[in-house]
């Protein structure tokens, strides 16, 4: 096993999607074998929306099925939830925010997306999202950051929070890298941008859903716009259709090769290939939802405490040699 430490975080911001499956859940379970790894469920991060109290709670639970159903295991990985050690990384952030200019994080395209978005919340947390989730990773000391591609901009903000940080207080932190293979984008059902939880319902397929209701989404997923009548022959492309986007994530080779001869050559619409779109989801998300079914709630709750102690031990250590790298006096 190597030394390195893998660290990553799922917002809980409610049920997870195959963006985040596809994006960082299936490269993690493969990772949790080769790496120290921790794993988190970030639930402060879910803050700067203001969730429900109860709501989030419950989320925190789903969030935690949804990784064990796709193959976590508790004993290989550090599993926990971020506010089990709140203390540290609140403690940690801080610190770090104090090395970070604020013009970066304001320039930050996932800032100024969200304030677009949301002109009327604009707060504090928001703006210093980036450090937050740079404390995540320090405060184990992570170097391997497995993501989707939608984060690369977080992380090249946690490189150059630790090269400030190191160059002021010494060699404290590895500088974190995102793991490659796994910075892909899964676009949304609506065709517009990529598939996130925080957009509409019918713009993504959770990883709970049964095989009727992925039907019925990936029916009313946006497709080619420029083919209207099935005797028109389509563009199964990356660029050209939305529906033939997801099958390169979904769909092997060679169906897709069947799929793309006779979207061009006419003798299948969009109906049907809608269709096999819908089956090749549902194959993978099948033994996810059996599995899922069989987690019981005290089961999650020893998995998150025993998470918790593991957790706690690796970031008291890390806190302690970052105090007295920067001079405090704790008496
Ligand atoms: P979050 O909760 O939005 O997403 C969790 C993971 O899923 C990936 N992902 C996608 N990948 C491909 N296509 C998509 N459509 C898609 N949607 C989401 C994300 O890239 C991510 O890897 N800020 C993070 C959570 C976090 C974190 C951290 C991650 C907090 N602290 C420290 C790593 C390290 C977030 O909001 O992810």
């Amino acid at each position: 096993m190597s030394k390195e430490r893998l660290v990553t975080g799922i917002r809980a911001t409610g049920n997870l999607h195959i963006g985040n499956y596809y994006g960082a859940m299936k490269g993690i379970i493969e990772l949790q074998e080769k790496y120290h790894a921790y794993y988190f469920i970030a639930d402060i991060h879910a803050l700067t929306t203001h969730p429900n109290p109860k709501d989030l709670k419950k989320k925190v639970l789903e969030v935690a099925k949804d990784y064990l159903a796709v193959g976590l295991d508790p004993e290989k990985s550090i599993f926990y939830v971020q506010s089990s050690i709140a203390e540290e990384v609140a403690e940690l952030h801080t610190y770090l925010s104090m090395v970070m200019p604020l013009g970066d994080l304001m320039r930050c395209p996932t800032f100024k997306e969200k304030a677009k978005k949301h002109p009327d919340n604009i707060n504090y947390g928001l703006v210093g999202y980036p450090v937050l989730m740079a404390a995540d990773i320090l405060i184990h000391q992570g170097s391997l950051i497995p993501v989707g591609e939608d984060q690369l901009v977080h992380l090249e903000i946690a490189r150059k929070i630790v090269r400030r940080f190191n160059q002021l207080y010494g060699e404290i932190f590895p500088e974190p890298q995102p793991v490659i293979e796994n910075a892909v984008r899964i676009p949304s059902l609506t065709g517009k941008g990529k598939m996130s939880k925080s957009d509409e319902t019918a713009s993504y397929i959770g990883l709970e859903e049964d095989t009727l209701m992925i039907e019925r989404k990936v029916k009313k997923a946006y497709s080619d716009p420029t083919r209207i009548y099935k005797h028109q022959p389509g563009h199964p492309t990356v660029e050209g259709c939305n529906v033939y986007h997801l099958h390169t994530f979904f769909t092997s080779e060679s169906e897709r090769k069947e799929i793309i001869a006779a979207c061009q050559g006419a003798t299948i619409g969009c109906v049907q290939c809608k269709k096999s779109l819908s089956e090749s989801i549902d194959v993978l998300l099948q033994p996810i939802r059996e599995k899922r079914e069989q987690i019981s709630e005290d089961y999650l709750h020893d998995v998150l405490l025993y998470g918790k102690r593991k957790a706690k031990e690796s970031a008291q250590e890390v806190i302690s040699e970052v105090r007295k790298a920067i001079g405090l006096r704790m008496i």
